[in-house]
């Protein structure tokens, strides 16, 4: 348990690199492991999600190495080096896996063991353990995994074996889902196709194809082909706009504010909270566009700006997913009435991020009605500072401790160790631009 103080002392001027991206770290690490040979991952996210699906690769027998200074073999910091065994080179782990408080790690792992030859349990921290499975363990079962759970939740006990491709009509719009069952996929004769109801993001579309799956895409479905083996990698993981969006905001909101966000992943699936912004009214500009290892990436410049209340609904819910609890900041000081609808999948996230947030800002003294799908928040000029808590969750941390550098007087936010699930180093990169 930690607790952060913080108020406004004036502009945030400077130029800050975004921190790797969280999903990308997790799937680097993921594929690495079971392709044939040694990858090279730079650029990992060093935070406590990502190193939990980095031990429970080693915890079944992977070698990895992590390299945080120059060696004889030039390789420079934070490099991630994965010898890979193929997809069939896994030993069953002696011990139960925990996955912390990363859903990635528990739900994208579901779908590698169940096409395992052997038993796996998986667990996780309080929030994980309250976070819903059966999207993962329905499909997974069809295709002959056998998966006990706590009525749906975790702990998990998986136990793979043979299994057979499926055609499965996903009912949520989940990246982690779609994950699941195309890593299932991998491990069956034929073709695995996920149709969602809204385009989740596409990291591992993008990753898997670079090791040689063959992938393919029509709208709302994919489809992947069983495969022998993966080819190992050598890939730089961009920075993760999920991080970039509190800089984002707080660049928008505190007055006077000029800041380079550098090396920012744009991929159109996660890009919503840019679209948001820009509709509110934002000063943000798309410098120096380009790919990092197949992901689209930029230089992110941002000015203080008077947003406006909108709107929110239909495909800029999921690109804009986990940019909510910042977004409710934003909307709390923007000019009129934010409304957001259609984000239902809010409330089952690290916490309850609708209940969460509505709680938090009335705190300082903003107007929110809870809809069960999302909030309708009353913008206004002042925040007043506020005693605030984190639910344990790292983006309501983050959010919070921005709402407070946008408020009268000095705020507090309780229980804020959880920020290293994502972004360890957030207070210094604030401090460094002059909060
Ligand atoms: C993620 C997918 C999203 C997102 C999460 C990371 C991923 O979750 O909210 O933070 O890496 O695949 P869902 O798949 O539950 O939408």
């Amino acid at each position: 348990m930690n607790r952060i103080s913080i108020k406004y002392k004036g502009p945030l001027r400077g130029e800050i690199t975004t921190p790797p991206d969280k999903s990308i770290s997790h799937r680097a690490i993921m594929f690495s492991s079971l392709a044939e040979g040694q990858s090279i991952v730079r650029n990992f996210l060093q935070a406590e999600d990502p190193l939990r699906t980095l031990e429970a690769f080693k915890q079944m027998g992977i070698q990895i190495e992590h390299r945080t200074q120059n060696t004889e073999h030039r390789l420079a910091d934070n490099e991630i080096i994965i010898h890979g065994k193929g997809l069939n080179g896994l030993s069953a782990p002696q011990d139960i896996i925990d996955c912390g408080n990363s859903g990635t790690t528990m739900r994208l792992l579901c779908g590698v063991l169940a096409g395992q030859p052997f038993s796996t349990a998986l667990t996780g921290d309080s929030s994980l353990r309250s976070r819903p499975m059966k999207r993962v363990i329905t499909p997974l079962t069809e295709m002959g995994a056998v998966i006990e759970s706590e009525n749906g939740f975790p702990p998990l006990r998986i136990k793979g074996g043979k299994l057979t491709p499926i055609s499965y009509k996903s009912p949520v719009a989940s990246a982690q889902v779609k994950s699941a069952i195309m890593l299932a996929g991998l491990y069956c004769e034929g073709v695995t196709t996920v149709i969602e109801p809204g385009k989740s993001r596409d990291h591992t579309e993008r990753m898997l194809k670079a090791c040689g799956v063959d992938i393919s895409l029509n709208d709302l479905e994919v489809s992947v082909r069983g495969v022998a083996s993966l080819k190992p990698m050598e890939i730089t993981v961009p920075g993760d706009l999920s991080s970039a969006a509190f800089f984002i905001v707080a660049g928008l909101l505190v007055p006077g504010s000029e800041i380079l966000i550098r090396n920012t992943g744009i991929n159109p699936t996660r890009s919503g909270l840019i679209d948001v912004l820009n509709l509110m009214g934002a000063r943000i500009k798309l410098e120096n566009e380009r790919l990092v290892s197949g992901e689209p990436v930029a230089d992110l410049y941002v000015k203080h700006s008077q947003l406006k209340g909108i709107d929110i609904g239909g495909d800029l819910i999921l690109r804009a997913i986990d940019e909510f609890p910042v977004l409710c900041v934003a909307a709390a000081k923007a000019e009129g009435t934010t409304r957001i609808t259609g984000a239902k999948e809010l409330r089952v996230k690290e916490s309850d991020r609708i209940a969460s947030m509505a709680t938090e800002l009335r705190k300082m003294d903003v107007k929110i009605e809870e809809l069960e799908d999302g909030l309708i928040i009353e913008g206004r000029e002042d925040l007043k500072p506020a005693a605030a808590v984190s639910y344990g969750d790292h983006r309501i941390a983050m959010s919070m401790l921005i709402a407070g550098l946008t408020a009268s007087g000095e705020t507090t936010v309780e229980d804020t160790d959880c920020v290293n699930t994502s972004f360890p180093g957030f207070m210094d990169m604030l401090k460094g631009l002059g909060a």
